[in-house]
């Protein structure tokens, strides 16, 4: 295999990343990316396997106990994280391609908003070590306790293709902002934009070790990473089964797991919402990035009310989500991203057509990618199959409801839990819904909107753990406690 160096354009190679320098696996093995507009090689990644794990968390361990980065000064972490930030907003365009090539995500505006938040996950994590404060408890002027945080040693990051470059750093960038060292396990359907984004924090001087990227299978570099003695933890992004395995791989043991698993949220709309918004952000919510996103907002709830007119605005609106070329700037719908997904939304759509209605969309076949085009499912009943399931496609399933006791019965039906938006103008209905809705992160009258110090995850069956500030923080440092008594310990009374 050749270097994978981009040279300014799109690098075609993913080459694991082990101790600062990037390396085929041990025995040469190496798997074909495939690009899904086209169905062609996009590229070609090395095939991790237990060796090569072992190798990176080697490689972590070591660096992680000589301690010039996990004992590093605050300070000197903030720096070079901002290095990475600023190379991250350099090399955008060519990140962008770099997906658009192996996952299917157009160019253009959401691209932009990709890197600009993967840099931000620096910047934010690097500020954040630096300010995050300790607690300390005054206990009736008897007793004074402190807490102390340590970095915790090596994590496990496994990450999905759906934005792998965003969600990659919004686990790399805490990981290693902590004082840890990570070994990251990316997504074998999106390699080539993490070889990209190794290349990135190797450049901007990230000590050898701290971060290592190993390329492979789950079953196969997944599962070793997981299984690893050597790490502190696992920090995954991915589906329930997958989750399943690594919590039966990591039972038993003293690993910390953290799972953001996806989910079915619902948008729930009231009669007395500001329709056009409503309508345009119910689109966005299910129609960005394919559908492919974990709070995609795939079930849409409509008050009985307003609910032919939401089908006939919901319909012309979804018009303009073009699918496309996804390097074309005017494309907004890109091909979902392997054979095998969209085999999946395929197989949930023709089964909603015996379910239920398909106001509009569906497959037509075509012999160059694999598009999908934006979907309406309706008249279904909310149990059904394709209003349970996590389809991860551009098809939304639309629900009409009665009023807002009706509305969180259908949308607290779900085993997930992960997101909600609720669009009404009556500040009353938006917090009482907010307050009984069985979801982990909800937006009122909003779109999809990040404030990074706010807890991102579910509840039910969308995860276990929160990311984001003291979150991550929490997930990724040893917190101890330390305690003295204001005077003489047998005078205090304790
Ligand atoms: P997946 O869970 O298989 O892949 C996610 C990551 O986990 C990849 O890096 C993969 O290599 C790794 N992995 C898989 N099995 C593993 C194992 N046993 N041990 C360790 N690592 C393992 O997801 P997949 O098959 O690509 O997508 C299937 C469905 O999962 C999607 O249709 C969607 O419903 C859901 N999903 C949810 C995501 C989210 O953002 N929460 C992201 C990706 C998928
Ligand atoms: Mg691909």
């Amino acid at each position: 295999m050749t270097p994978s160096t981009g040279g300014g354009g799109a690098a075609r190679t993913a080459r694991h990343y082990i101790g600062g320098r990037f390396t085929d696996s041990h025995d040469g093995a190496t798997f074909t990316v495939t690009n899904p507009s086209n169905r062609q090689p996009a590229g070609i990644a090395a095939r991790g396997r237990d060796k090569d794990v072992a190798a990176a968390v080697a490689a972590a361990t070591t660096a992680f106990e000589a301690g010039d980065w996990a004992r590093a000064p605050a300070s000197q972490r903030r720096s070079a994280l901002f290095r990475v930030a600023d190379a991250i907003e350099k090399r955008a365009a060519d990140l962008a391609a770099i997906q658009a090539l192996e996952m299917g995500e157009p160019i253009g505006e959401a691209a932009e908003a990709m890197v600009a938040r993967s840099a931000w996950n620096f910047r934010f994590f690097a500020e954040e070590q630096e300010l995050a404060a300790n607690q300390s408890y005054n206990l009736d002027d008897r007793l004074i306790t402190y807490t102390l945080t340590h970095p915790a040693g090596v994590f496990g990051l496994i990450t999905p293709w759906n934005g792998p470059v965003m969600l990659s750093t919004w686990k790399i960038a805490p990981c290693i902002a902590y004082g840890n060292s990570a070994v990251h396990k990316p997504s074998e359907l999106a390699p080539l934009s993490i070889a990209m984004l190794a290349e990135i924090l190797d450049g901007a001087g990230v000590p050898p070790g701290v971060y290592n990227a190993v390329h492979g299978f789950g079953p196969e570099a997944g599962a070793a990473l997981v299984e690893h003695p050597g790490i502190a933890g696992v920090s995954f992004t991915g589906s329930p089964r997958a989750a399943q395995d690594i919590s039966r791989r990591t039972a038993g043991t003293s690993k910390r797991v953290s799972l953001e698993l996806g989910g079915k949220s619902a948008t729930i709309i009231f009669d007395d919402a500001p329709l056009d918004e409503a309508v345009r952000e119910a689109a966005a919510a299910i129609f960005s990035n394919t559908g492919q996103s974990c709070v995609a907002g795939s079930r849409i709830l409509v008050q009985q009310s307003i609910y032919h007119e939401f089908l006939a605005r919901f319909e012309a609106c979804a018009e303009r989500w073009r699918v496309g070329d996804p390097f074309d700037p005017d494309t907004v719908i890109g091909p979902v991203v392997s054979e095998a997904q969209y085999e999946r939304v395929k197989a949930y759509i023709e089964l909603a057509g015996t379910e239920g209605t398909i106001l509009f969309g569906g497959v037509a076949p075509r012999d160059d990618g694999l598009f999908i085009d934006p979907t309406a499912i309706i008249d279904i009943d909310p149990g059904a199959r394709v209003c349970q399931e996590e389809i991860f496609g551009p098809v939304a399933v639309i629900l009409p409801f009665a009023d807002a006791a009706d509305a969180l019965a259908i949308a607290n039906d779900s085993s997930y839990g992960l997101a909600g938006y609720i669009w009404t103008g009556s500040q009353s209905t938006a917090h009482s819904v907010a307050l009984q809705l069985e979801a982990g992160m909800i937006w009122i009258n909003s779109g999809f909107a990040r404030d990074l110090r706010q807890p991102f995850g579910g509840v039910k069956g969308s995860g276990e753990g929160r990311e984001g500030a003291n979150h991550s923080r929490a997930f990724f440092s040893e917190t101890r406690f330390v305690s003295f008594p204001v005077g003489r310990f047998d005078e205090a009374g304790l």
